[in-house]
């Protein structure tokens, strides 16, 4: 098969690896794509939301299967594009359709949707400049703290947990009257805190059947200890020690059954990967979000132990026969750890020349390339997250420690990195 993989990240650098395996994989593009990218297959310079550029590039590759790896051209329709057009329609799309991407795209859609489900996740009330009056009162008789959130996609930072009155009273307003986040926040979603553990659970499915991948935490804050602001993820473990064998059973009967129900019953096609995050509350799952992709950095970690072969898996998807596929996971340990460029989740500098990459790494470390790119001759950095690097162990701790062993080796100018990933379990 010709598989073409959309995006850039640390993410896509594992799915890239992972896929360039497989045997039915005849050739893997990547667009964009990274340095690390183009060892699995072929880089494109088509950006993930040309949606014409790509469908012309499929017909010239004679693409069979896109992997779409990022959320937003998910969210933009990618998949609605590619199956209206006569002539791209057969192709596979790994990834859900507009409408199944709003789980993600709309905060507002998704608590609606967990409602008619009875999937348990925070109570809420969602509100617009039209009940704007009704949100100053409801804010007013909320416990604290309080979460608002943009309804919209806002790449991470449409979340606020206020602590005070004021701060919920001062973010709302900036969200609905100022428009901080611009049309994303033309509503908000005002919901109750949950205290507790998170984790993310993946799952793949075509909208009716679906296979479970291992879970994983993530590491969001910038400092140790979980201090300083959310970041897209300084690092991730798998497996997940508090998510035991009955816990996980809680998550499939009371989250992922009924959600891939309401799918089915609502007729959203949705043919891709479920990210559920989660958060344990007096030893029951809460759905915090939905995501229609993947994890970052998650899946550096998840795609790393998953021993099935994933094409296989996602023509399983394709035609109705995931139930009969067995998912195999490596017993070890996984940790990733991703360094960042100093500045991250803030300003920072880019086009800082990396060392250290081209040695050879030990026998359980899988570097991932993430915000990095080639001049030809260097590495130069190109983004916030730079690296992930993966290492296995026989426990978490030790894949940690490898991980901080290698990057050791790395050298750029004020890159920064969290070394307690997985501190809770070590
Ligand atoms: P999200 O962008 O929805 O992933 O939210 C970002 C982070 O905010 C989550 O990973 C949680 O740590 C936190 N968060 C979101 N909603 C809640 C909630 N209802 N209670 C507690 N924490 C939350
Ligand atoms: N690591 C969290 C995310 O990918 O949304």
């Amino acid at each position: 098969m010709n598989i073409l993989l959309l995006g850039s990240g640390g993410r896509e650098h594992a799915l890239a690896w992972k896929i360039s395996q497989s045997a039915l994989c005849d050739s893997l593009y990547i667009a964009p794509g990274n340095p690390g990218t183009a060892t699995c297959g072929t880089n494109v310079s088509l950006s993930v939301n040309q949606f014409d550029a790509i469908v012309s590039f499929c017909l010239e590759k004679q693409i069979d299967m896109i992997v779409v790896g990022p959320e937003d051209p998910l969210v933009n329709g990618i998949y609605d594009y590619i199956k209206s057009n006569a002539k791209t329609s057969q192709i596979i799309v790994v990834g859900p359709s507009k409408q199944g991407a709003m789980l993600e795209g709309s905060k507002a859609y998704a608590k609606a949707f967990m409602q008619r489900h009875s999937i348990p996740t925070a109570s809420y009330k969602e509100f617009t400049k039209e009940n704007y009056n009704e949100g100053l009162e409801y804010i007013g008789a909320h416990t604290l703290p309080v979460v608002l959130k943009a309804d919209g996609l806002a790449a991470g930072k449409g979340v606020v947990i206020a602590l005070t009155r004021e701060e919920a009273l001062q973010t709302f307003s900036s969200m609905l009257i100022s428009s901080q986040f611009g049309s994303a926040g033309d509503k908000v979603v005002v919901e109750e805190f949950l205290s507790g553990v998170e984790l993310s659970v993946f799952a793949l499915t075509n909208g009716d059947q679906f296979v479970l991948l291992p879970e994983a935490k993530d590491y969001k804050r910038i400092g140790e200890g979980d201090t300083g602001p959310n970041t897209g993820g300084m690092g991730a473990v798998s497996p997940v020690p508090f998510a035991d064998e009955a816990f996980m059973k809680k998550v499939i009967q009371k989250v992922v059954e009924p959600t891939i129900r309401g799918l089915r019953e609502e007729r959203i096609v949705y043919k891709g990967f479920v990210f559920f995050g989660l958060i344990k509350v007096n030893n029951e799952p809460y759905v915090i979000e939905y995501n229609c992709r993947m994890g970052d950095p998650e899946t550096e970690v998840v795609i790393p132990r998953l021993q099935s072969d994933m094409v296989e898996l996602f023509l399983a998807m394709e035609y109705g026969k995931l139930n009969q596929q067995d998912i195999h996971t490596d017993p070890r340990s996984a940790a990733t750890v991703v360094v960042v460029s100093g500045g991250y989740p803030g300003d920072f500098e880019k086009g800082k020349v990396v060392h250290g990459m081209d040695r050879t790494w030990g026998k359980d470390t899988l570097p991932f390339y993430a915000g990095v790119q080639s001049n030809g001759q260097e590495l130069i950095t190109s983004g916030g997250r730079v690296f992930a690097v993966t290492s296995f162990g026989s426990n978490l701790g030790e894949a940690v420690e490898k991980s901080l062993m290698e990057i050791e080796h790395i050298r750029f100018e004020k890159m920064s990195f969290r070394k307690d990933i997985g501190y809770e379990f070590r």
